[in-house]
């Protein structure tokens, strides 16, 4: 029976160990806020409702890596509810012992804290049940969905359910279809909520996003979607917020009269790893250019929004979205560079070039390197060019916003046998999370020397505490419903909108004679033309 007609047990009240539990956190932040102020003050603890988690991709590399342990953390630390299930769900034959075994695994391998906490283990292994399951087998939903049902029975899921979409983003259409078929989706007035999580890459071009969203929008309302784009669960990224509109100093500061150019490098220095065939059909523009740099530059350039709520917070991403040109053919040539890597060495180890990697087309055309340089057509940014690159098999990892700010109107300082640089606001997004001014400064001595010195802030020393993984930020987001750092469809269709003619645009040029950069070098020549074109350079990271 579809549980959208079974009245729900109304949701239990907190239970002696989430009281326990919690008064034993509270504990620990004290203790620890007691020895570092800067902690004092940090997000409350909050436990989202009793609910069902029901995991599709259960067994692939993605919830191996990520959802799963970042599960653990969450319930390791208390923030999960007592009444929570994890329902595991693919296609390959498992019982309830032998998956929980592999994830047991799993967590030895890629959990953040280690070693594992076995007590804490235990009591999630009693939670976790699979289910064999092909998206597209009916009976196989309608078992799902009794499950489900079964389990706010016993384990007090209150009718709260969670569909985390971790598969590969063609059956994604079909497991929404099979969800709303068997009426998962239905949100009845206290029989509990029903969301749904989807993995980028969310669609490939604009009029994929659209008929993507148009096929979930069928089954769920835009309310319960939540497009996960993993940039926006990091800690430096949420700081970018705080930045901005939690101190006064900067926001005068932020804008076209004052900023000369803004810079967003995201560098890797791993390649494709084991994904040579996802990467063959994304490249570096749909990978990480269309989501985590276009987010980034949202973040960095939208209006203040009128409060942190999910949609007043996108609604001003959007408009940054809509108010970025996408590039013209002509701009496509002149202000956009692609490369690929070649064979090379990478922090001193020899590095294969991307057409040798498995999986790879050896005559290949994807690019694992892109930079260009947008605008913002609106009354802030107008004028105000935004370098963005990103590539694989670069010298290091390292993603980075810096604002640099425009030279001082008189250059007072001429005589002096320094070179003062105009100021730049580092934002160091991974890894030495921080954010770094800098500024001129006079040498000390008789003479009047100046030179550009950087103040630092530095993450890791200031607050002394592991950040969360980005995916625990999210599921606990998620499960709280709170849709504030998950992508809305028309932002996903906005970001499209720009990357979708760059693309179409060089599948109808001559590629460049690939490969243009050696692994370990930072891209192509043409990057650092496209800079000097504009009488500027990449900030050396
Ligand atoms: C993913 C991309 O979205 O982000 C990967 O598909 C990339 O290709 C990864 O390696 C980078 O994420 P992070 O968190 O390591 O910067």
């Amino acid at each position: 029976m579809s549980p959208a007609r079974v009245p729900a047990p109304p949701p239990p009240a907190r239970t002696a160990r989430q009281l326990r539990e919690t008064a034993g956190t509270s504990r620990r932040r004290k203790a620890d806020a007691d020895i570092n102020p800067l902690r004092q003050g940090l997000r409350l603890d909050r436990v989202p409702d009793p609910c069902a988690f029901v995991l599709f991709g259960a067994t692939g590399d993605l919830a191996h890596r990520k959802v799963i342990p970042a599960i653990y953390q969450l319930w390791r630390t208390n923030l999960l509810p007592a009444e929570f299930s994890l329902v595991a769900v693919a296609r390959r034959p498992y019982s309830d012992e032998t998956f929980a075994a592999e994830i047991r695994a799993s967590l030895g391998k890629y959990s953040r804290v280690q070693p594992i906490d076995n007590a804490a283990w235990a009591e999630l292994a009693k939670r976790i049940t699979y289910q064999q399951l092909d998206f597209d087998d009916d009976g196989g939903f309608d078992r799902l969905a009794e499950r489900l049902d079964a389990l706010d029975e016993e384990r007090g899921t209150a009718g709260n359910r969670l569909f985390y979409l971790a598969t590969q983003p063609s059956q994604v259409t079909e497991i929404v279809r099979q969800i709303g078929r068997v009426g998962l989706d239905h949100e009845i007035r206290n029989a509990g909520w029903r969301r749904v999580v989807i993995e980028k890459p969310f669609g490939r071009d604009y009029e994929s996003a659209r008929h993507l969203n148009h096929e979930v929008n069928k089954v769920f309302h835009e309310s319960q979607v939540y497009r996960i784009d993993h940039y926006l669960g990091k800690e430096t990224v949420r700081n970018l917020m705080v930045f901005r509109f939690g101190n006064g100093i900067f926001e005068p500061v932020w804008n076209r009269s004052y900023v000369d150019h803004v810079q967003i490098t995201v560098a890797e220095s791993i390649g494709v790893e084991s994904r040579g065939s996802f990467y063959e059909e994304t490249g570096a523009s749909r990978d990480i250019l269309q989501n985590h740099l276009l987010q980034l530059v949202t973040l960095v350039a939208m209006e203040p929004p009128s409060s942190f709520n999910a949609d007043a917070l996108r609604d001003q991403k959007l408009q940054v979205l809509r108010a970025i040109t996408p590039p013209n053919a002509e701009r496509i040539r002149h202000d956009i560079v692609r490369g690929q890597y070649g064979p090379g060495w990478v922090q001193g180890e020899e590095a294969e070039g991307y057409r040798q990697e498995p999986e790879v087309d050896p005559e290949s055309e994807t690019e694992t390197y892109v930079a260009g340089r947008f605008t913002i057509d609106d009354w802030r940014w107008s004028g105000v060019p935004f370098y963005l690159r990103a590539g694989k098999r670069l010298p290091k990892r390292a993603t980075e916003i810096a604002v640099q700010f425009k030279e001082v109107p008189l250059p007072l300082f001429r005589e002096s046998s320094g070179d003062p640089a105009p100021n730049v606001l580092a934002m160091r997004i991974q890894p030495d999370e921080g954010i770094m001014l800098r500024f001129a400064a006079k040498v000390p001595g008789l003479g009047l020397d100046v030179r550009t010195v950087n103040m630092d802030f530095d993450y890791g020393t200031s607050f002394a505490v592991d950040s969360p993984d980005a995916y625990e930020t999210l599921i606990l987001d998620g499960l709280l419903g709170d849709a504030s750092l998950f992508t809305r469809a028309d932002e996903v269709e906005a970001a499209w909108s720009v990357v979708t003619p760059m693309i179409e645009g060089w599948a109808a040029m001559p590629a460049p004679h690939f490969p243009n950069y050696a692994a370990g070098a930072w891209g192509p020549d043409a990057a650092d033309e496209l800079m000097a074109r504009d009488g500027r350079r990449w900030r050396r990271i």
